[in-house]
């Protein structure tokens, strides 16, 4: 696939991402303040990376995007309220978030706190009161791969393990990951696949693709965080070391965490490689260490 066929392609997802965010119905009688903050985050941009993994995926396994959007837009609800509270001086205490003060930088932090609860109970909402696909067992499954995913066996989970500093060992900073970034990205693709009743085989190819893809784009955060420039990044660097965290680049050194990347990439790609239609997700795989150059 060309680069400006996969540039066309992501752009369609992403699209389709940030349409559906922008026409929820954050507001109605909620609280004024509370739907201010979730749009303040939701709506700030973001490469809104999960939300198009679900959508390819359904896609790939011969469903439809629309589908697959209710749990495109739970799992960026998610990811937004991992970020605003990841954000939070009793976590990574960052004040930049894509591109903006983050959330208890311009409300508090208990407003901030709020914000977060309320972007992760919406995705719910969302999800449980969507109507497609038609058949509800798909429904059901596809719910379930996100909230695994966020939970204590996946993103919360590696964030405890993050702040608990249970990242000393290559095994234990790989396992971490895995978790925190790890699990919403094996998420995406997975409930992506359910949407479209994926078979074993399929769910199987990427469920590995997600686990490398998850795994490299942590590594390529984690440089980022050292050598990448806060103004494009939307956010601070040097925050891993400024928490004196254990990290990729800490553990490899930059460029050694590179080549690791590019490794686990190639593995991620190798295993989409019995899927038909599949150059849209290897190619987005490989575009995320672009970002290192
Ligand atoms: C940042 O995620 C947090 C990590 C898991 C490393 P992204 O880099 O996907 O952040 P946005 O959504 O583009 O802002
Ligand atoms: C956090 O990882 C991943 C989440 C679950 C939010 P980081 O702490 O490295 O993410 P950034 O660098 O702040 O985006
Ligand atoms: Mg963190
Ligand atoms: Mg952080
Ligand atoms: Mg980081």
């Amino acid at each position: 696939m060309t680069h400006d066929a996969y540039a066309a392609e992501y752009a369609r997802l992403r699209t389709l991402a940030e349409e559906g965010l922008s026409r929820l119905p954050l507001g109605g009688s909620a609280e004024p303040e509370l739907a201010d903050m979730m749009r303040y985050s939701l709506l700030a941009g973001g490469k809104r990376l999960r939300p198009v993994l679900v959508m390819a995926a359904a896609e790939l396994c011969g469903g439809c995007a629309e589908d697959a959007l209710p749990y495109a837009l739970a799992l960026e609800c998610i990811h937004t309220y991992s970020l605003i509270h990841d954000d939070l001086p009793c976590m990574d205490d960052d004040d930049l978030r894509r591109g903006r003060p983050t959330s208890h930088k311009v409300y508090g932090e208990a407003q901030a706190l709020l914000a977060g609860d309320a972007l992760l109970n919406y995705a719910f909402e969302l999800m449980l009161s969507a109507d497609r696909p038609a058949d509800p067992a798909r429904r059901i499954a596809a719910a379930r791969e996100i909230a695994e995913a966020a939970g204590m066996f996946g993103m919360i989970g590696g964030q405890m393990a993050d702040i608990t500093d249970k990242t000393d060992t290559p095994e234990r900073l790989a396992a971490m990951c895995r978790k925190k970034t790890g699990a919403l990205i094996r998420g995406a693709v997975r409930a992506g696949a359910r949407c479209a009743g994926a078979g074993e085989s399929a769910l199987s190819s990427l469920t590995a693709y997600g686990e490398g893809l998850g795994l490299s784009f942590q590594m390529v955060d984690d440089v980022l965080d050292v050598i990448g420039d806060s103004a494009a990044l939307g956010k601070n660097v040097g925050s891993d070391a400024k928490e004196q965290k254990n990290t990729y680049a800490t553990l490899l050194g930059v460029d050694r965490c590179r080549e690791r990347a590019k490794e686990v990439t190639e593995a991620a790609v190798a295993a989409l490689s019995s899927l038909a239609g599949s150059e849209f997700l290897a190619e987005l795989a490989r575009e995320m260490l672009t970002r290192l150059y």
